[in-house]
């Protein structure tokens, strides 16, 4: 996870900066408001606080907080100005000169302040300095005046800072394929043969993937839950879309996480039509699917690091689980119980049980992003030792 340092500064755009709050905590950054007095005069630290989810505190060393990006958004001409030259008058500017890496500015002010040759120079400083800045955009001013002066938009502010997070975390410079949820494998045009997989887990892979810097596809069957934002999404409701489009894209991985449940058997024949009520039996015919993560252990180039997930039922799974470990051709098997209610399918927690050739532990059981958060460990350790 990334952590953000978020300065706003005192103008009018500072509720703008709200937004921008939301959406980096929802890109699942560790925010840090920073908010100046001149800014408290237009929205309340508070509201910051409670929107980056940080308890209520009085931290005297909030300035310290060692970050991976530092957004001052407002960036008003008198606040331009003090990071230019270097003063340290508040918790903002204080922060600043402490920060070390990257810095973007999105500023906003009266395009007159925005013309003036004192504020170009110390936006000229600014830059010649590595300081990004984003914006200001043209357009109608709080009092109605026409120019350049207005704060960027949040979700262009929001695309500057992950563009400047790239390149921090330790899966920077990695891609890493998921495929998550459960196909839905047609039986006629409205009907299908499915399983309870809501895509929670891989999802959270996905989620906490990108969180250590990776660059991040996922494969989606039929989520139940939203896909985390900063991840290329790629439909894949059944079985033949999830196979033709991990094959093509696996390639290019460096890690693929099979962690959707893919039908093992899909009917054989699809009517194209609803299939009208009669008093006659319906007997269906299911062939079996491709097992992809075969495949993919088949074809995989060297170094590429493959997970595969084993979906079991009672104390005989971990032979199971083994067993697939050494047959499908993967580095790493996550073995999860399916017939608890309590975990697994379509749950919010997971306990598992990590699979290596070199060995085997258990992790307790713990809400899925934590059980992310393990699996990537290990990802990470077989990557080094790789
Ligand atoms: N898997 C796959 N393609 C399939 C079926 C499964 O890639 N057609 C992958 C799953 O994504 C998972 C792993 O294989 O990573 C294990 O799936 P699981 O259903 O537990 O095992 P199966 O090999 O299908 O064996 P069984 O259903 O008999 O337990």
């Amino acid at each position: 996870m990334s952590r953000v340092l978020l300065g706003v500064s005192g103008g009018i755009a500072a509720y703008k900066a709200c937004e921008l709050c939301r959406l980096l905590v929802k890109d699942g950054h560790d925010v840090v408001p920073l908010v100046t007095p001149g800014a408290e005069r237009f929205v309340t630290a508070e509201t910051f606080r409670a929107l980056a989810r940080r308890p209520p505190g009085d931290d005297v060393y909030l300035h310290l907080t060692r970050a991976d990006l530092f957004v001052v958004a407002p960036c008003t001409a008198n606040t331009l100005a003090k990071l230019a030259h270097g003063l340290a008058d508040n918790v903002l500017t204080e922060a600043a000169l402490a920060h070390r890496g990257p810095v973007l500015v999105a500023p906003a002010m009266n395009p007159r302040m925005w013309s003036h040759p004192a504020t170009r120079a110390n936006a000229e400083a600014l830059r010649a300095r590595g300081v990004v800045l984003v914006g200001p955009d043209e357009g109608e001013t709080a009092e109605g005046e026409l120019g350049v002066g207005r704060m960027a938009e949040p979700d262009e502010i929001l695309r500057a800072a992950r563009t400047l997070l790239v390149g921090t975390g330790p899966l920077s410079g990695k891609r890493v394929l998921v495929a998550a949820g459960g196909t839905r494998e047609p039986l006629d045009a409205v009907r299908f043969v499915g399983n309870r997989s809501s895509g929670r887990m891989g999802v959270a892979l996905a989620a906490e993937a990108r969180r250590r810097g990776a660059e991040v596809t996922l494969l989606a069957a039929n989520l139940a839950v939203a896909a985390p934002a900063g991840v290329e999404l790629v439909e894949t409701p059944t079985a033949a879309e999830l196979e033709r489009e991990a094959l093509a894209r696996a390639a290019e991985a460096d890690v693929v996480v099979m962690a959707a449940a893919v039908a093992d058997y899909r009917p054989a024949e699809a009517l194209a039509a609803k299939r009208p009520k009669d008093a006659t039996t319906w007997t269906l015919e299911l062939e079996p699917t491709t097992d992809v993560l075969s495949s993919l252990g088949e074809r995989r180039r060297n170094g590429q690091l493959l997970v595969g997930f084993a979906a079991e039922t009672g104390p005989a799974g971990l032979e199971r689980a083994r067993e697939k470990l050494a047959n499908k051709g993967a580095d790493l098997f996550v073995l999860n119980d399916v017939s608890r209610t309590d975990i697994g399918f379509d749950a919010y927690e997971n306990e598992v049980t990590l699979l290596t050739p070199a060995g085997e532990r258990t992790v307790a059981k713990a809400p899925k992003d934590e059980i992310a958060a393990a699996i990537l460990d290990e990802v990470e350790a077989l990557l080094r030792n790789g």
